[in-house]
């Protein structure tokens, strides 16, 4: 990379001195022909996790996963770990001094990321460090973040997330939040109206991913870009046949208290099940938000049980919509295959010799049967091909987040060298 930056730079003399002086940040510009080495996270930069060896950790040495999970128990460290709202309000007042003391990335690490910009949805409602550092580990400045805050969050958590998102010219608030209602329709909207001003803001990224407060990522920016190319314009989320015992959840109006009969899908249209994360092109996204045919489909979806696992799914089946599938079983694809979302949950955890199990065991502890990863799952999350796993937290275990994202950073700086 050197090599061709001093080539272009003879050949096309201060042209290019101009473009990377306009990347990259000014107290650095001195070394632009330097690796960006000063990017990487180093163990100043760290929290109480730093005395952790992340290295052992990702290679599953006994030795070090057990020294970070008996720190993880230890009382004094999970106070330490604790940042209150107040504190990003705090850290947010000088922007220039927080993305460099944070280190986020200030330019592209590379022309072809540069010239793939891609589109977030975030959803989030609490815990402000997981969205600071999941919106630290997947800022590049060439791609667009909407961040939906839920109408009922704690005013110190909005104040925190706005004041954050204020420091980005490419990061904004949604511009109409709604108080989201597990299993309801309001999951759902959250991302339709953070689509609408993703779609709206730019017409420039070319897919779109949406992701709460406790995804974090598992591959660089230019992984996804490569693997996104790789698509040649198709779709990656979770679609299959909607299985017998979820049948109900589209038969019956959804209404908490009453189980009226509901009317069938306004065309004649298999409804698939699959998940509410989705990796999906701009023109699905257009399909979306302007398909007249759509508009019926999601009034429809309205009413059922848990729409945000069935809307995304059945789209993607529908004959016509940009990087759909047909609607035959054959092109069914399952969670594991979609490049979108891992998730561990409970029921599918075992060993290998199991004929039942999906996954090795949970390393970290289950909510709601789904697994809130620990250090010990490291080595197994970064060996599937997904962009992004959920659940993380970094009140439960921070030293998994702490380890991913200096795996991630050190390795996106190594791929720009
Ligand atoms: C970290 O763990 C690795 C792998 O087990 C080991 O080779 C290395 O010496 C350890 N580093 C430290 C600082 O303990
Ligand atoms: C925020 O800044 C004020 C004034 O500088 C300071 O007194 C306070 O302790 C800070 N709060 C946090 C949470 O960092
Ligand atoms: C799109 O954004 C422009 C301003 O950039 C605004 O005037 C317009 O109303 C927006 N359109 C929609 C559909 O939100
Ligand atoms: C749900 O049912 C109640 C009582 O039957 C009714 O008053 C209400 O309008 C219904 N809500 C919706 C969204 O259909």
């Amino acid at each position: 990379v050197r090599l061709l930056f001093l080539k272009l730079s003879i050949g096309l003399g201060s042209l290019w001195m101009l473009y990377l002086a306009s990347h990259l940040d000014t107290d650095k510009v001195s070394g632009f022909t330097r690796s960006h080495s000063w990017l990487e996270y180093t163990d100043e930069d760290g929290g109480p996790e730093k005395v952790c060896n992340c290295s052992g950790i990702l290679q599953r040495d006994q030795e070090s996963l057990e020294q970070a999970k008996l720190l993880t128990l230890t009382k004094t460290f999970r106070k330490r770990i604790q940042i209150p709202d107040e504190f990003y309000i705090n850290e947010t007042r000088d922007c220039r001094n927080f993305k460099l003391r944070r280190k986020y990335l200030t330019f592209p690490l590379s022309k072809e990321e540069e010239d793939f910009p891609l589109a977030y949805s975030m959803v989030v409602h609490h815990k402000v460090q997981n969205f600071e550092r999941l919106l630290r580990a997947i800022y590049a400045p060439q791609n667009i973040y909407c961040v939906h805050v839920d109408k009922k969050s704690a005013p110190s958590v909005t104040s925190a997330i706005l004041a954050i998102t204020s420091c980005f010219p490419n990061v904004f608030m949604v511009s109409e939040a709604v108080s989201v209602v597990y299993a309801g329709w309001s999951r759902v909207q959250a991302d339709l109206n953070c689509m609408a001003d993703l779609y709206n803001a730019s017409t420039k990224w070319k897919y779109f991913i949406n992701l709460c407060g406790q995804d974090f990522p598992l591959k660089t920016n230019l992984e996804m870009v490569r693997m996104l190319q790789s698509l040649k314009g198709s779709n990656s989320l979770e679609s299959e046949s909607l299985p017998a015992e979820k049948r109900w959840r589209i038969h019956y109006v959804h209404n908490i208290t009453d189980g009226k009969i509901k009317k069938p899908p306004p065309f004649n249209l298999p409804i698939k099940s699959g998940s509410a994360y989705i990796v999906v092109t701009r023109g699905y996204v257009g399909s979306v938000l302007k398909d007249s045919k759509i508009k019926d489909l999601t009034n429809w979806f309205k009413d059922t049980y848990s729409p945000d696992e069935l809307i995304w799914a059945t789209i993607q089946r529908i004959p016509g919509v940009p990087g759909s599938k047909w609607p035959s079983r054959k092109y069914d694809q399952t969670d594991v295959n979609a490049f979108a979302r891992l998730v561990k949950w409970a029921w599918h955890e075992g060993s290998q010799d199991s004929e039942s199990a999906v996954y090795p065991e949970c390393q970290g502890n289950h909510v709601r049967s789904i697994c809130v990863y620990g250090a010990g799952d490291l080595q197994w999350l970064l060996q599937n091909h997904h962009f992004f796993a959920n659940k993380f937290d970094t009140a439960t275990d921070p030293i998994a987040v702490f380890c991913l994202e200096k795996h991630l950073r050190h390795k996106a700086l190594a791929e720009a060298e």
